[in-house]
C-alpha cells in the first residue's frame, strides 16, 4: 500500500491520479476530503483518508498498514518530521521525499528546513529516496493575473537560467519510484525540465502564444519581497522567495539532468508546452 501526503496539492494530486490510473492500491492523505480533485473519477483502489501533519494521532491511523510513503507537503520541518516518525512507528518500509535544494547553512530558511528534514530521515535508517527538483513550471500560474490584467509581470530572477520542471513530471517520477522502491533506496534524483530558460524567455514565449507583447519588468529581491508582503504573503515566505529568486538571478537554478526520462521513460514536458496548455489562464 502506498500513501501520498499533500494529496490535494500540485504534486500530490497528480501522483494520486497516476496511481489511480494504474489501479494501484493507495491512500490519499488530506485534511479536507472535499478538496480531492476528481474524486468521483478515482479508481476503487484509491482510499481517501483524513489526517493533519499537526496531529500525529491522525497520521498513525493513516499510516497503519502502509509500505511506502510519498512525502509531499509545504515542507515545514516539524510537520514532515511528524510524518517520518509516524512512518517509523508504523513499520513503513520506504519514503519517497519530494524536496528542493537543501543545505544546513543556506541563507534561505526553506532550504535549511529541507536539510533538517532530510537529516532526520537519514538518521531514522528508514530506506528512502530523495526527489530534488528544480523550480516548478506551475509557479508561472502565479504570474497569470498580472499578465492578464496588465500584459506585464515583475520578478526578481534577473536573467538567471532555470531548468524548470512540470510538477506532473515530479509526480510521474515519484510514482515510478514508489512502485519499485527497493531499486531506488539511498538514491537522490535531481529532476529538471528539458531546457534552461529565463523569465525573459518566458515573456517571449507568452508573447508568441498570446499574440501580443508581454513585458518582464526586472525588480530587485528587496522590491520583490516588499511586493509579496503587500500582496499578503506571510513574511517568512516572502523573505525565502525573494532570497531564492536573488540566487536564481546569480545562476543557482541553471542545472539540467535527464533523470526524469531515466525514471519515467518519457521526456519531461517543456516550458513551451506548459504555456500553450495554460494560455487561457494568461489571456
Ligand atoms: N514550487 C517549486 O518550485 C518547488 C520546486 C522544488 C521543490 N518543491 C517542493 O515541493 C513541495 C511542495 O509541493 P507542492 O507544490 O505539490 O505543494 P502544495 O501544492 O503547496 O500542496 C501542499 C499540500 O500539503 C497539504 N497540507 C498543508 N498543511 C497540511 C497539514 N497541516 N496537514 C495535512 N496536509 C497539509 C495541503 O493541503 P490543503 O489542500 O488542505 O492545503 C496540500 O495538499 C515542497 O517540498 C517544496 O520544497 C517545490
Amino acid at each position: 500500500m502506498i500513501l501520498v501526503t499533500g494529496a490535494t496539492g500540485t504534486v500530490g494530486s497528480e501522483t494520486v491520479r497516476l496511481l489511480s490510473a494504474r489501479h494501484q492500491p493507495a491512500r490519499a492523505l488530506v485534511r479536507d476530503p472535499s478538496r480531492v480533485a476528481h474524486r468521483a473519477g478515482l479508481a476503487d483502489e484509491i482510499e481517501v483518508v483524513t489526517g493533519d501533519f499537526d496531529h500525529p494521532d491522525t497520521l498513525d491511523a493513516a499510516l497503519a498498514g502502509v509500505g511506502t510513503v510519498i512525502l509531499v507537503s509545504p515542507a515545514v520541518p516539524a510537520q514532515e518530521i511528524a510524518v517520518v516518525d509516524s512512518a517509523v512507528r508504523n513499520g513503513v518500509t520506504h519514503i519517497v521525499k519530494i524536496t528542493s535544494k537543501a543545505s544546513p547553512d543556506s541563507p534561505v530558511d526553506r532550504r535549511r528546513g529541507q536539510a533538517r528534514i532530510e537529516a532526520h530521515l537519514a538518521a531514522t535508517g528508514l530506506p528512502h529516496t530523495l526527489l530534488r527538483s528544480n523550480a516548478y513550471l506551475q509557479n508561472l500560474l502565479a504570474l497569470a493575473p498580472s499578465v492578464r490584467q496588465t500584459r506585464n509581470f515583475t520578478m526578481s530572477a534577473g536573467d538567471g537560467q532555470i531548468g524548470m520542471i512540470d510538477a506532473r513530471d515530479v509526480a510521474a517520477a515519484a510514482t515510478r519510484v514508489a512502485l519499485a522502491p527497493a531499486a531506488h533506496a539511498g538514491r537522490t534524483y535531481r529532476l529538471t525540465g528539458p531546457a534552461l530558460i529565463t523569465y525573459g524567455d518566458i515573456a517571449k514565449e507568452l508573447s508568441r502564444t498570446l499574440g501580443h507583447h508581454i513585458e518582464y519588468r526586472r525588480i530587485s529581491p528587496d522590491e520583490h519581497r516588499a511586493a509579496m508582503l503587500r500582496a499578503g504573503l506571510p513574511e517568512a515566505v516572502a523573505t525565502s522567495n525573494a532570497q531564492a529568486f536573488g540566487l536564481i538571478a546569480e545562476g543557482d537554478a541553471a542545472w539540467l539532468t535527464d533523470e526524469v526520462a531515466t525514471l519515467t521513460g518519457a521526456a519531461p514536458r517543456s516550458p513551451q508546452a506548459f504555456i500553450a496548455e495554460h494560455a487561457a489562464a494568461f489571456s
